[in-house]
């Protein structure tokens, strides 16, 4: 595995593989790696004959008073386990490389709407940051494929959104959470949680369960009515757990609007804070048409 920080040298390594007929997979990440983001490193090296992971600690995805100067970072562990898997290239890029300028007067890439919905109106830089920066890693990898985690849904709704309407030549690809086996989604934000919460953490994918069931034992969305006293019932047992819901809330798969009545193609989003960790989980529902 080569490590590089420069876009030239990136480019020099993609460019090479690409005259030798190689198909170029990218996994773009915040490093402090788990199974979750080496399942999306596996599933890009099946998918793609040369891959590159990024690690970066976005800075402009953060809000003031979030985790940016405390976000777990471990390089060599990270290193050693893309090294493992055979990822063949380890992109390090440096602020100055991912923000020449002032941050304040960099182009932003907005996807409207979608973008501020759930975690965006409870992050409202957030998505701008995603976007912004994903946006400038493909320019910089020019992948043919990205790989993305399902757990952050909307995150990945938000760049396919992306990818189509700026005309990316890139396949999306999402994929299935890596949980424990109590059923947690793993997340570097786990690292967060004290022994006791990480023991009351399940209970927002079981919360999410039990409205996916109710949803699948009446097959239909009945009206807004009913599926808000299906979101407030698992708030209130989730407060009861000692979670901060932010938002529990049944929508549509294409475009993360509120559910109606007639759709079946649906995903149940959820985001509670936890002690000191901000949990987010969902759960696909296919109702019979
Ligand atoms: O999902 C993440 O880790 C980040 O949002 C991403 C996609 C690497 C952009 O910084």
């Amino acid at each position: 595995m080569n490590k590089v920080q420069r876009v030239s040298s990136l480019r020099a390594a993609v460019s090479a593989a690409r005259k030798d007929k190689k198909t170029v997979g990218f996994v773009p990440t915040m490093g402090n790696l788990h199974e979750g983001h080496l399942e999306l490193v596996r599933s890009a090296k099946r998918r793609a004959d040369f891959v590159v992971v990024s690690i970066y600690v976005n800075p402009t995805q953060f809000g003031a008073h979030e985790d940016l100067d405390n976000y777990p970072s471990t390089p060599e562990e990270d290193a050693r386990m893309l090294a493992e898997l055979g990822t063949d290239i380890l992109f390090l890029p440096e602020k100055t490389t991912m923000y020449p300028g002032e941050l304040e007067e960099q182009t932003v890439v907005y996807v409207p709407k979608i973008g501020d919905l759930y975690c965006g109106k409870d992050r409202p830089e957030h998505f701008y940051g995603v976007t912004t920066v994903v946006s400038r890693l493909f320019n910089m990898v020019q992948p043919d494929v990205a790989i993305f985690g399902n757990k952050d849904y909307q995150q990945l709704t938000i760049v396919r959104r992306m990818v189509e309407d700026l005309a990316y030549p890139i396949q999306v690809v999402g994929v299935d959470t890596v949980r424990s086996k109590e059923g947690l989604a793993l997340s570097s934000r786990n690292g967060y949680l004290t022994a006791k919460e990480r023991l009351d953490a399940p209970a927002l994918q079981q919360s999410l369960q039990k409205i996916s069931e109710q949803l699948k034992e009446r097959s239909a969305v009945a009206s807004k009515s009913a599926l808000k006293k299906l979101e407030d019932e698992a708030k209130a047992e989730l407060k009861k757990r000692g979670f901060k819901p932010q938002y529990i809330t049944v929508c549509r798969q294409a475009d993360l609007k509120p559910a109606k009545k007639g759709d079946t193609s649906l995903v149940i989003l959820a985001a509670a804070q936890l002690g000191k960790a901000r949990l987010i989980d969902n759960i696909e529902v296919e109702l019979a048409d």
